[in-house]
């Protein structure tokens, strides 16, 4: 945690929104109640606020707000006080018709939801600045402030003549003034294209220009820049009177409009909305209405899987600052906008609450307090009930991850240490997205290739920073870079120098094939990577659903691997330039060229995994190199599938997590007698964790 925090506890709680209660004064007090019953002790107010704070331009309303920030203070509950940007009032919208934001087709949103203001807009930019000032001069210095939480999940994109002009000086810095030079990186003599005045560009629509993936690529560049842009003025407002407050803004996880890693450093604290859909059954578990990203479910419909895949967002967050602990902002306490709302079974609330905890967040909280009466959210879940009984299951699990984040008080600030680096940069997503070659049916997925191979190391217990391009690779034993299409300059050098300094590299196919435009690279692929691997890729087939080929591991080689395996969807045809095969194609016109290749490069190791296979090919493989690196586990004992290990340390203590994903009782041997944190007794032997059971365990004095 950011050590204008120090935290010296976890914590936990909720989204709460009393503008919506100011009529039911008697809800609000009782709210303070219940709020100590559950274990609460901060929440996030004033996040759709705006209207109530200032009803009309110029008018302050800020009696009620006192009160509730008086209110939480007197039973010592902290706020973090959102600015309330993310929805604007009418009178906003009467007022200034150039803060509609405009869509991708050019057509003006009306006023209405949320999230859909222009973000380049002057005017709104001034509107927001001054609402942020005024609340920053009334709670700088109220007891209850803890955080500002600086708007809500920036998103949408605007395509408004404002932004059109925005994005073109923003390109004519890019390009140093020089539209020849845009030209020759966007590749625009290719069906006439060419530009020949900077306000010919506009941005990328469907009725429009959306075959230049280089524009399009330039595009998501910009929207990052414009929205950190925009997030930049919020928190300078809030600092002319709230100078040593941190600030934070609530991340929407692998959300693909923006690229977080440029948020981070302008943020203290790292925050994220976290909406797995438990309990689901695969494919027909869509997300909900407002389109989360993908990793909330597991497409068989498996718990586990979808843990590890939620498991790899958590990595992300805390790495995006460096393995600085962030915070859970929002989660369900039990359904959320999801087609279908199942219910979590027993066990899991708790379960899910502590798998942030496990993986480095300091908090617990949810959306939301308390159910609104009316308004398309009135039945997600809340800690409160329209009938507020503390008797509901949600309200008893609730206050249960309140009691147990109270015994894991010692853990908050501790960090976890990673010998592991898995590649993951929005920029190359972005990039394989626009291109989507070698498959236009959205299978040449890379956020769940990455997560294919980030689940291995879930499953043995071996820590992961989740890492891009730009990262320095050189504090880990190995990096894991799966389809590296885009390969910014000067990345191809990095890794060169990682695996030659003792690094190892594991890339896959449809790697190092373009620059930071989608120029294609002119020297062979994998381009900056083919001397490191030692090998040139000659074409990549693509396969139907259906087809089979496989992977035939060779006898006797380094990694003790045996056996078949699938090959599927991408076959890579490569030919190694000095690295071993270590196993080859079964079938078709590659049968028996190389399918998985190591080469020794200065003292280290670059592996290609030439085609795509499946989950034991990835666990037996990665579980073969962590013998051989000695990677560090969380716990040295065997671990049942579905069960997940991670260990946080402040270097004195260790905390490990023991989770049981999966609807069984299972057991796992301890290599030492621990204490079991959550229930005050010593485990020896086995530790038996029931149906969604799960054991914080400790080794050191607390
Ligand atoms: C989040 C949002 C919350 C609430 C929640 C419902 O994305 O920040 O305000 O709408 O979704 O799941």
């Amino acid at each position: 945690m950011h050590d204008m925090i120090k935290l010296q506890h976890l914590l936990h709680g909720a989204d709460y929104n009393p503008e919506q209660w100011l009529k039911y004064p008697e809800i609000l007090s009782e709210d303070l109640r219940l709020m100590a019953l559950a274990g609460v002790n901060v929440v996030s107010v004033g996040i759709f606020s705006w209207a109530s704070i200032e009803p009309e331009q110029g008018r302050y309303t800020f009696d009620w707000l006192d009160c509730v920030m008086d209110g939480l203070h007197s039973i010592g509950v902290k706020a973090f006080l959102a600015t309330p940007s993310s929805q604007r009032p009418n009178w906003v919208s009467d007022k200034y018709p150039e803060v509609f934001r405009m869509d991708e087709r050019r057509v003006r949103n009306l006023h209405g939801m949320r999230a859909c203001s222009c973000f380049t807009s002057p005017v709104y930019r001034q509107l927001v600045a001054n609402i942020n000032r005024k609340l920053a001069e009334r709670y700088a210095k109220h007891p209850a402030l803890m955080l500002w939480h600086i708007s809500n999940e920036y998103g949408l994109d605007c395509h408004c003549p404002l932004c059109q002009s925005a994005f073109q000086s923003w390109l004519k810095e890019r390009y140093d003034h020089n539209l020849e030079k845009l030209n020759d990186a966007w590749w625009t003599p290719f069906w006439s294209h060419t530009y020949t005045d900077w306000r010919q560009i506009e941005s990328p629509s469907p009725q429009g220009e959306f075959g230049s993936q280089a524009l399009a690529l330039d595009w998501k560049r910009f929207v990052t820049k414009q929205m950190v842009s925009f997030m930049k003025n919020e928190i300078a407002a809030v600092r002319e009177f709230s100078r040593d407050v941190p600030v934070t803004t609530n991340l929407m996880g692998t959300f693909g409009g923006l690229d977080y890693w440029k948020f981070a450093p302008e943020v203290d604290v790292i925050s994220w909305d976290s909406y797995p859909q438990w309990h689901g059954r695969g494919e027909f578990d869509r997300s909900g209405p407002f389109g989360a990203s993908n990793y909330n479910r597991d497409t068989e419909g498996r718990d586990w899987a979808l843990a590890a895949d939620v498991a790899f967002v958590h990595d992300l967050m805390r790495s995006l600052k460096d393995g600085q602990p962030f915070l859970l902002m929002e989660s369900t306490p039990s359904v959320n906008c999801s087609w279908v709302q199942k219910q979590k079974r027993p066990g899991m609330h708790l379960l899910s609450s502590l798998q942030a905890i496990a993986h480095g967040s300091d908090s617990v909280m949810y959306f939301q307090w308390r159910k609104g009466r009316g308004g398309i959210e009135k039945f997600h879940g809340a800690v409160i009930d329209h009938f507020a009984s503390t008797e509901n299951r949600t309200f008893r699990d609730v206050a249960e991850v309140g009691q147990a984040l109270k015994m894991l008080a010692p853990a908050a600030g501790t960090r976890i240490d990673a010998e592991v680096a898995i590649l993951y940069d929005w920029e190359n997503r972005w990039g394989i997205d626009a291109a989507c070659d070698p498959r236009r049916d959205g299978k040449t997925d890379y956020e769940q290739t990455v997560r294919n191979h980030y689940r291995p190391f879930w499953r043995m217990g071996i820590a992961c920073d989740i890492v891009n391009e730009d990262a320095d690779f050189a504090k880990y034993k190995l990096l894991v870079a799966p389809m590296l299409y885009m390969v910014r300059p000067g990345v191809g050098e990095r890794i060169e120098a990682f695996v030659r300094n003792g690094g190892v590299l594991v890339a896959t196919y449809w790697s190092g094939i373009a620059d930071e435009s989608d120029l294609c690279f002119l020297n062979g692929f994998p381009g900056p990577l083919r001397q490191t691997l030692g090998l040139r890729s000659e074409e990549l087939d693509a396969l139907y659903e259906g087809d089979q080929n496989a992977i035939v591991i060779q006898p006797n080689n380094p990694l003790g691997l045996a056996g078949e395996y699938p090959a599927r969807l991408f076959c890579d045809v490569i030919h190694p330039e000095g690295a071993e095969t270590l196993a080859n194609y079964r079938d078709d016109y590659y049968a028996g060229r190389a399918a998985l290749t190591c080469n020794r490069f200065g003292v280290g190791l670059a592996y290609y995994i030439a085609a795509q296979s499946d989950e034991r090919f990835h666990l037996d493989f990665y579980s073969a190199l962590a013998r051989e690196l000695h990677l560090k586990r969380a716990l040295e004992t065997e671990i049942p599938e579905g069960v997940s290990i991670t260990r946080r340390s402040d270097g004195e203590s260790d905390f490990i997590f023991v989770m049981n994903f999966k609807p069984i009782t299972q057991s796992l041997k301890l290599p030492q007698p621990c204490r079991n944190l959550l229930g005050e007794s010593v485990v020896d032997g086995t530790l038996i964790l029931g149906a969604y059971g799960v054991s914080v365990l400790t080794t050191g004095r607390e």
